[in-house]
């Protein structure tokens, strides 16, 4: 199934989805890399803080989704339209960021030992994976979409923590591997289903059409009102563990 994404929507928790990406950028240790390389890039918004700590790099920014790499450029971010399938480092890449991308990527425990091998001594690649194919608000939506004969990603479209480490560690690189869960404090009605909107629920909306969407919705929301419950203030606690790895070439 292919995903298609709507910028503006991703953008709506921007500051609960950026907390992943400051905790794994501080863990860069990196001082003055050449080449700094977002895969992935998204609308864009979280490479900018690239080129903010790096001022004097090349920043290099790829997604897949035209619509990212638009919403990106309208920022100001020189992406350009490519799979990260298809990516190899050039041979002054000194840093690769991967952040809430790989789980779209079936083949992806492949290609970290690839990328690692293709980089110079010194050189990070540091990635983030959302942890959380196991929640209810992941269990819920597959156990509709099965219904109606969807076929979605399940809990194998991430490693755990140990698997990371494991075969980021066979390459030979320094490895920090590590876990979060944030507890996001979400408000309004039905906040984990708007936040799945753009994200998990992607697939699903180019699956079925409107009307069969809207009813996919529908039933999805009590079910998600139940798992996470709004709280007297009108607030809706919404853990979500993220995993990270950070590679450092020797
Ligand atoms: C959840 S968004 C994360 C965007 C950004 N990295 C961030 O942290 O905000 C996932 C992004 O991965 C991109 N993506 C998914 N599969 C990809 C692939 N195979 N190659 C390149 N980009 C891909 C999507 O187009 C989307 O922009």
């Amino acid at each position: 199934m292919s995903t298609t994404w709507d910028p503006a929507a991703y953008l709506t928790f921007d500051d609960h989805r950026a907390r992943p990406f400051h905790d794994l950028l501080a863990r860069v240790t990196a001082r003055s890399p050449r080449r700094v390389v977002d895969l992935g890039c998204g609308p864009g918004n979280l490479t900018t803080l690239l080129t903010a700590r790096w001022p004097a790099a090349d920043v290099e920014a790829l997604d897949s989704s035209a619509e990212m790499v638009e919403a990106a450029r309208v920022r100001g971010i020189d992406a350009r339209r490519a799979d990260v399938i298809g990516w190899t480092p050039l041979p002054d890449t000194d840093v690769v960021i991967s952040n809430a991308v790989l789980q779209w990527v079936p083949q992806h425990r492949e290609l970290l030992p690839r990328w690692i091998a293709a980089l110079g001594p010194g050189a990070e690649l540091a990635v983030q994976v959302p942890g959380n194919f196991g929640a209810p608000s992941h269990v819920l939506v597959r156990e509709l979409a099965a219904q109606r004969s969807l076929q979605l990603r399940g809990e194998g479209a991430v490693a755990e923590p140990a698997e990371y480490a494991a075969l980021l560690a066979a390459t030979g690189a320094e490895v920090d591997v590590w876990e979060t869960t944030y507890l996001h404090r979400l408000t309004g009605p039905d906040p984990v289903l708007k936040w799945i909107g753009s994200t998990a629920l992607r697939p699903v909306r180019d699956a079925l059409d409107e009307r069969g969407y809207a009813e996919f919705r529908a039933e999805l929301a009590p079910r998600l009102r139940t798992a996470y419950p709004a709280q007297p203030d009108g607030t809706t606690w919404f853990p979500f563990r993220r995993i990270f790895a950070v590679a450092r070439v020797r």
